[in-house]
């Protein structure tokens, strides 16, 4: 299994470095954005996760982990012995490779939830959008400080490319 989450302008770079791809599990939290990130360039009527299975046919891809930011990804994983998960959508057209992706975002700590094939992505990716303006942006934002604080430590700790 592969996860892939580098921007979607990376794509092409890292899936010609990723050698033979047949047959394997290929998650994909990217989303379809543009270089600047103001918005998706693929939706509506395809999506970013579409689009990778037409450029690697060859692969099982899944969609998951985009509709959650990133800082809660460590909080999930500690509160794991929880009963009460939070829920993650996955979707995808191949039941064995759904079935490997729940059993990864049972493993995070989450509660996986089917959300049906492919195309799904072309709600659950603008969805996604929603979910970083709310964490990110805006006034709700100031109620997730929390998220904006984790998230500058970890940018303060990136060393440049
Ligand atoms: N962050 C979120 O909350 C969130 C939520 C939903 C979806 N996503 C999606 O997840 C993806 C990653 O987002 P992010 O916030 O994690 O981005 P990020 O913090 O910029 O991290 C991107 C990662 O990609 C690596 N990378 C960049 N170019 C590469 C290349 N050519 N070859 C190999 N690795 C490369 C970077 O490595 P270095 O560290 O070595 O530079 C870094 O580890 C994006 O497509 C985004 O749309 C993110």
């Amino acid at each position: 299994m592969i996860l892939l989450a580098v921007h979607w302008s990376r794509i092409d770079d890292v899936l010609s470095k990723a050698g033979d791809l047949s047959g394997t599990v290929l998650v994909s939290c990217s989303l379809p954005m543009n270089d600047d990130d103001t918005g998706l360039v693929i939706a509506h009527t395809s999506s970013g996760a579409e689009q990778l299975a037409h450029r690697v046919p060859e692969a099982r891809i899944v969609g998951a982990f985009n509709t959650v930011p990133s800082e809660v990804l460590f909080g999930v994983f500690v509160a794991r012995q929880d009963r009460d998960r939070p829920s993650l959508v996955y979707y995808g057209d191949e039941p064995g490779a759904k079935r490997v992706t729940a059993g990864l975002i049972q493993d995070v700590g989450f509660d996986p939830v089917d959300a049906g094939p492919l195309r799904t992505a072309r709600y659950a990716e603008p969805f996604a959008l929603l979910v970083g303006q709310l964490a990110y942006e805006g006034k709700a934002a100031q109620r997730l400080l929390p998220i904006r604080e984790v998230r500058a430590r970890l940018d303060s700790k990136r060393s440049p490319r």
